[in-house]
């Protein structure tokens, strides 16, 4: 029976997550569960700060982007000892249930604090990259790529009304997902991944392809664990063929802003559908989407924790349909 649940998130923010912690907190209260939040993450059991979730505390935040509890990277609790310090918290605190809503390295820590002895604790996949294993889906996934892909039309005007090149940097450290739906619903005529490596020289020959040449031409570009990777590609470009492209970084804009009807509606689910795992037993698991239903997967190995995009024949096939000769 589960008496006291605490939310945390973790990792980079996602917008959605508030829907999420919404729903959970009133799941949870409607099932007589009492409810906290830490702050900042695994910082909070760090540093002691939780603090208890009413009904009311989760009222007006469904709309926002960010997440009201703060979230963090703490690297310290990769440390045993550390984990230990916050287990104890924990116990003091006699929180039996956990709710981690964040990514990979945030859902390693979760497990790692039930199996030490913590807890028991159940995931919900946020984060903007769309890139964990289990779920097709991750929460924030579709706000941020309707951002980016608003950000990529308005510099398509600039692109066509000067005859200019761009490069657009999109987020994904080691994933392309949101660079593959935003590149194709942006009309980019080529799309990098880490996924499906190009070459300078690879890039160069698709640029001069007669049949794609053309003035005010768009690439997208992950940004693939090398932050203003786009500024070297663009120099590349230049030195090797004098054409020139104009970079854009769209950063951190992409994790924010209003989350849209996807991230608040699945968001929702998952937090409601993670306190029912909980009441129903269940745990070492995160809330996924599978052939589009809501459900629960165990928690990946952390070395096999990431999922990549693999469909090599949309980047083909987008190749085609940009193809304007
Ligand atoms: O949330 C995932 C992500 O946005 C990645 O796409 C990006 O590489 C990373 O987080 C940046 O994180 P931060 O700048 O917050 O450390």
């Amino acid at each position: 029976m589960i008496k006291k649940l605490l939310l945390l998130c973790s990792g980079g923010d996602a917008p959605g997550m508030n829907a999420v912690i919404r729903a959970a907190v009133r799941t949870a209260l409607y099932h007589h569960v009492t409810v906290f939040g830490a702050e900042s993450g695994y910082c909070g059991l760090l540093n002691q700060k939780i603090f208890p979730l009413t009904g009311a505390s989760v009222a007006n935040c469904i709309m926002r982007g960010g997440t009201i509890l703060k979230t963090g990277r703490c690297l310290d609790f990769h440390k045993k000892p550390i984990r230990d310090q916050c287990r104890e918290f924990l116990r003091q605190q006699k929180i039996d249930a956990l709710i981690v809503l964040g990514g990979n390295g945030s859902f390693a820590g979760a497990s790692l604090i039930e199996k030490e002895g913590g807890p028991r604790v159940i995931g919900i996949p946020c984060t903007i990259d769309n890139d964990i294993n289990g779920t097709e889906y991750c929460i924030g996934f579709d706000t941020a790529r309707n951002t980016a892909l608003s950000a990529i039309d308005k510099i398509r005007d600039t692109a066509f009304s000067l005859d200019r090149n761009f490069i657009i940097e999109i987020m994904g450290r080691e994933s392309g997902f949101l660079a593959v739906d935003v590149g194709i619903a942006g009309g980019a005529e080529i799309i990098l991944i880490p996924e499906f490596p190009t070459s300078t020289e690879q890039l160069i020959k698709k640029i001069q392809s007669k049949r794609r040449q053309k003035l005010g031409s768009l690439i997208v570009a992950a940004e693939a664990g090398e932050p203003n990777s786009s500024i070297r590609i663009a120099k590349d470009i230049k030195a090797r063929t004098d054409i020139e492209y104009k970079t854009c970084i769209l950063g951190h804009i992409q994790r924010g802003g209003t989350p849209t009807v996807m991230d608040r509606k699945l968001g929702s689910e998952m937090g409601a559908q993670a306190v029912a795992a909980l009441l129903n037993d269940q745990s070492q698991c995160l809330t996924a989407v599978k052939a589009g239903k809501i459900t629960l997967v165990p928690f990946s190995d952390p070395q096999n924790a990431t999922r990549f995009f693999n469909d090599d024949m949309l980047l083909q096939l987008n190749e085609i349909i940009c193809e304007s000769k």
